[in-house]
């Protein structure tokens, strides 16, 4: 890696031991990727804000500790827990330290405290060719995606290292080269009623991600009228089933409005479709439930927005939880805030939903809580649900959760791909 002046300077500590720290990290990354340079970003969304294990902890601690500050301006994605409600979503004293010390650490570094997974919403929302460093799988496939903003998928504490710096290895996804779609993947035989259907879309983002795996794929197909959140479900999906930090939607992501754009002059190396026999397969798939019993019913993975909100109170108003369910939505503060001044809030208090921001609920903690089986309208988390926390899990609608928790048995309405 070329260093410029200055860049040598922060390497001989003349910026602190956080910096210098930092900087070794990203040269050794550009080393590995062949990157000759860094470059600068604008903005960087961190994933390192889950306390799991105490290295996390400890790393914020001492870049803090060394004087670690944050270049540019930087949001945190959530916390696992929810940091102002922790004791109704049953946090267990002798941890609630830690989330907080790792909260300390990254307010300490001047983060912004946005506490959410989809900062695309409601952060530091970036723009269509802006350079930025995000962590957060679901974030970067939307970013890079949806938006046309350009980031790498970088794992965590890698993204500390670039928030201090302000720069990170030029390669990977921030180059235009780099982003030409491989492989082409077409939806064959779908109707405009199962396309018009929003619980398609993280079952198509989950078929995409087991396709392309890391390759950069376009896909043809999805309407353009498609919703912002159907949209966020299908990235979810997508970075869950497959190591996916860019989908070429064409005629939705600002690189691809056409085919040709986001091919580059070149000829996609494999050509597959998804068909309405594989969106069936794949409901199947991610549902691990045995039988008709659920008593969680978890939304908002990626965080719900007021579109989401809006949805849901009209299912659930007038109506109640059943008391064997547990029904949690998560969202951030913002949106939170926005419930809670519109009367949404209290309508679903008063019908038993639980609303929580700041956390993660796949990082619930089990010693409060003993589910038996969740059920869901994020592809995402019914995909993690068996794998991360050994819980069983079902994938579907909004409406079908709602109605799940109203009858505490599993309910699924036919929905359009399920007839054969
Ligand atoms: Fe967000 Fe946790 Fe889901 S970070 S995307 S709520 S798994």
């Amino acid at each position: 890696m070329r260093l410029t002046d200055e860049e040598k300077g922060i390497f001989d500590g003349k910026q602190g031991e956080a910096a210098r720290i930092a900087l070794s990290v990203l040269s050794d990354l550009g080393d590995l990727f062949g990157a000759e340079e860094l470059m600068r970003v604008s903005q960087v969304h961190i994933d390192a804000t889950l306390y799991m294990v105490d290295a996390g902890l400890e790393f914020a601690e001492k870049m803090v500790d060394w004087g670690g500050k944050v270049a540019v301006p930087t949001s945190l994605n959530p916390s696992a827990i929810d940091l102002q409600r922790w004791k109704a979503y049953g946090v267990p004293a002798e941890t609630l330290s830690k989330h907080k010390r790792l909260e300390a650490a990254y307010l300490n570094m001047r983060a912004t405290p946005t506490w959410t997974c989809a900062p695309y919403q409601h952060g530091i929302i970036p723009r269509f060719g802006e350079q930025i460093a995000w962590g957060e799988s679901n974030a970067i496939a939307f970013a890079n995606s949806i938006i046309g903003a350009r980031t790498n998928r970088y794992a965590d504490l890698m993204d500390i290292c670039a928030a201090i710096i302000g720069k990170v290895p030029k390669f990977g996804l921030h180059l235009a080269e780099n982003r030409k779609a491989e492989m082409l993947i077409q939806l064959k035989d779908f109707s405009s009623s199962m396309l018009a259907d929003d619980a398609i879309y993280p079952l198509l983002g989950y078929l995409l991600g087991e396709m392309a795996g890391d390759r950069t794929a376009a896909l043809t197909g999805i309407p353009p009228d498609v919703k912002i959140d159907s949209l966020k479900g299908f990235c979810a999906a997508a970075a869950s089933s497959g190591a996916v930090g860019l989908c070429h939607l064409v005629g939705i992501t600002p690189e691809a409005q056409t085919l040709g754009m986001c091919l580059q002059g070149s000829k996609p190396q494999t050509i597959l479709e998804i068909t309405p026999q594989a969106v069936r397969e794949t409901e199947e798939k991610l549902r691990t439930v045995k039988n008709d019993g659920v008593d969680l019913i978890v939304t908002g993975c990626p965080h719900y927005s007021t579109a989401e909100f809006a949805r849901l109170v009209q299912l659930v108003k007038g109506k109640k939880v059943h008391s064997s369910v547990v029904f949690w939505v998560f969202t951030n503060r913002t949106v939170y805030a926005w419930i809670k001044n519109n009367g949404i809030l209290s309508d679903l208090i008063a019908g038993g939903v639980m609303v929580f921001t700041d956390g993660c609920p796949l990082q619930y903690p089990r010693e409060s809580w003993q589910f038996k089986a969740a059920m869901t309208d994020s592809a995402k988390f019914a995909n993690y649900c068996f794998s991360q926390r050994g819980l069983d899990a079902a994938y579907g609608s909004i409406e079908d959760c709602v109605a799940t928790a109203m009858r505490g048995k599993i309910y699924r309405k036919d929905s359009p791909w399920s007839k054969k």
